[in-house]
């Protein structure tokens, strides 16, 4: 029994090596955020036994500097841990180092007859990792070198966020998706991390998209709006609009107020940066097309054959400008003539209207009207009138002329030759009859007069030869026949 209790004393006695009052400390280095653990053992007289420990800590406090028990600082819970024992070991740990943690530390113990304060201190020294991004701004592709740079000598393993995801490789080459922020920490322990800092990384515009609405009305307004992802962004003037391969504008919106059918066509933008100057050039959006709808416009109303005869057959073809197409024509006919004209009646549909062989009662002015889904509009009136069949040439009445003269003058040839005939015969058989004279007149008209000032009636005697008559249209011959 004897022996037990002095192997437990031995056991527990400490200061087995000196037996003198000292403590001994080491000065250490946190990364802010770790924790750490301030090395320490003390010794003391064997005689004596271990009462109370205390860590406490020098303050500069109203111009000196005093030292406090670290239960009178105030800290978060277990903030300080004494990690150590009773007899030899005053090791500090400190939870989640802070700046404010920095300086000197004094181990005090109490023992049976005595207390002890550590004449030498541990010095706590808190510093942080910094992260190096290196270079901070990179073009696509080029190679970027993460550093760790810790305040502390003591070396750690260290692991890398960009954004709050692991970093896998310290070096890599960087593409668009290695844009972010990065930090570096202690494995293990993440919560000691540096401060982060950007890693920028620039290429040239790519989604480049140009938007608008792609189906306007005519009159309208339309807004192209040209968008792009690109680092560094896209400036104004780094946009620019084409039409149909055309320059428009630049600036990254256009907007047309009163759309005309002429603004139809294909859009599209382009977008550039100092990236894609240094490299690829410009980038193109797709094109979008651009489809502008009106109601139909410039109706026309052609006629074939362009003159009419009764019992002829005329189409009458209707044509406009229409976006989307005319899908529907209705024809209406207000006949008459002259001045009045009867109210417009529908008189068919469809895009050509035939008459296959016209009556009088077709004749009268004729409106197209065009329909599509936007709206409809109407042709000007367009006149169908009845040619009268003489009037088709208007070289007829002089053949007629020319015809009737040839006619009449060979008559007259007869008529003189049996005059001649006749007054021989009788001159032989009745003598005494000599001084007789015969008057005969011939009258002809053509069947249609020509203008006023040619109806002159000119006389020509028997024996003239015909002259100057082929305009004549009325003309009156008269003959004088005397006997000799
Ligand atoms: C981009 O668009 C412009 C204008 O239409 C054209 O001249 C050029 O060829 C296009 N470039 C490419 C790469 O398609
Ligand atoms: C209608 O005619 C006018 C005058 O000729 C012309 O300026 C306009 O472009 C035409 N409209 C359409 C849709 O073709
Ligand atoms: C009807 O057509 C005329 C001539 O083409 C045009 O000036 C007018 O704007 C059109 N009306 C409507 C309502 O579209
Ligand atoms: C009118 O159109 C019809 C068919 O649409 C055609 O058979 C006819 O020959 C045309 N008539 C004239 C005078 O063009
Ligand atoms: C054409 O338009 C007229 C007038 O609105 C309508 O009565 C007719 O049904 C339409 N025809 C067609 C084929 O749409
Ligand atoms: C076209 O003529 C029809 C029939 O007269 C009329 O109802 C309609 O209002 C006219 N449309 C236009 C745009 O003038």
């Amino acid at each position: 029994m004897d022996n037990l209790i002095l192997i437990i004393l031995v056991t527990i006695s400490p200061g087995v090596w000196s037996g003198d009052w000292r403590v001994i400390v080491e000065d250490e280095c946190a990364l802010k955020g770790t924790s750490v653990v301030i090395k320490c053992e003390y010794d003391y007289p064997s005689a004596h036994i271990v009462i109370s420990t205390s860590w406490s800590k020098a303050l500069y406090v109203d111009g000196n500097w005093k030292q406090f028990l670290l239960s009178q600082i105030p800290s978060p819970p277990n903030h300080f841990q004494y990690v150590g024992n009773r007899w030899s070991d005053c090791k500090l740990k400190i939870n989640d180092v802070q700046p404010s943690d920095e300086g000197a530390y004094f181990f005090n113990f109490v023992t049976t007859f005595n207390r002890w304060r550590s004449k030498t201190f541990a010095s706590l020294s808190v510093k942080e990792l910094t992260a190096v991004v290196q270079p901070s701004t990179v073009t696509e592709g080029d190679v970027v070198r993460l550093t760790c740079v810790s305040g502390c000598p003591t070396p750690v393993s260290i692991v890398w966020f960009r954004d709050g995801q692991r970093v896998p490789n310290p070096v890599f080459q960087a593409g668009r998706e290695d844009a972010g922020r990065y930090h570096c920490a202690v494995l293990g322990q993440e919560t000691a991390r540096s401060a982060s800092v950007a890693l920028s990384v620039q290429y040239a515009p790519r989604k480049v998209k140009l938007s608008m609405s792609p189906s306007v009305v005519k009159g309208s307004s339309v807004t192209f709006t040209c968008s792009s992802d690109a680092v560094p962004p896209v400036t104004q003037r780094g946009y620019s609009l084409y039409k149909d391969g055309h320059f428009i504008s630049s600036g990254q919106n256009h907007t047309i107020s009163d759309v005309q059918p002429s603004h139809g066509g294909l859009y599209l933008c382009q977008a550039w940066n100092d990236i894609s100057w240094r490299g690829i050039a410009r980038i193109n959006s797709t094109e979008v097309h651009l489809d502008v709808q009106y109601r139909p416009e410039n109706l026309s109303v052609s006629m074939d054959p362009p003159h009419v005869v009764e019992g002829s057959s005329v189409n009458l073809s209707c044509s406009c400008a229409a976006n989307p197409a005319a899908d529907n024509y209705t024809w209406y006919r207000a006949s008459g003539s002259g001045s009045s004209f009867s109210p417009l009646i529908q008189v068919g549909s469809g895009q050509v209207l035939s008459l296959p062989s016209v009556e009088a009662s077709h004749t009268g002015v004729y409106v197209c009207q065009a329909r599509n889904p936007l709206g409809q509009n109407n042709s000007t009136e367009v006149l169908l009138a009845l040619k009268e069949k003489d009037h088709g040439s208007r070289s007829f009445p002089i053949l007629a002329g020319f015809g009737v003269l040839v006619f009449v003058t060979l008559l007259l040839l007869l008529l003189l030759f049996w005059l001649k005939q006749r007054t021989r015969a009788e001159k032989k058989v009745h003598t005494s009859y000599e001084d007789e004279v015969t008057y005969s007149t011939v009258t002809f008209k053509p069947r249609n007069p020509g203008p006023p000032h040619h109806t002159n009636s000119s006389r020509v005697a028997p024996d003239s030869r015909f002259k100057g008559g082929e305009n004549d249209n009325s003309v009156i011959y008269s003959s004088v026949a005397k006997s000799s």
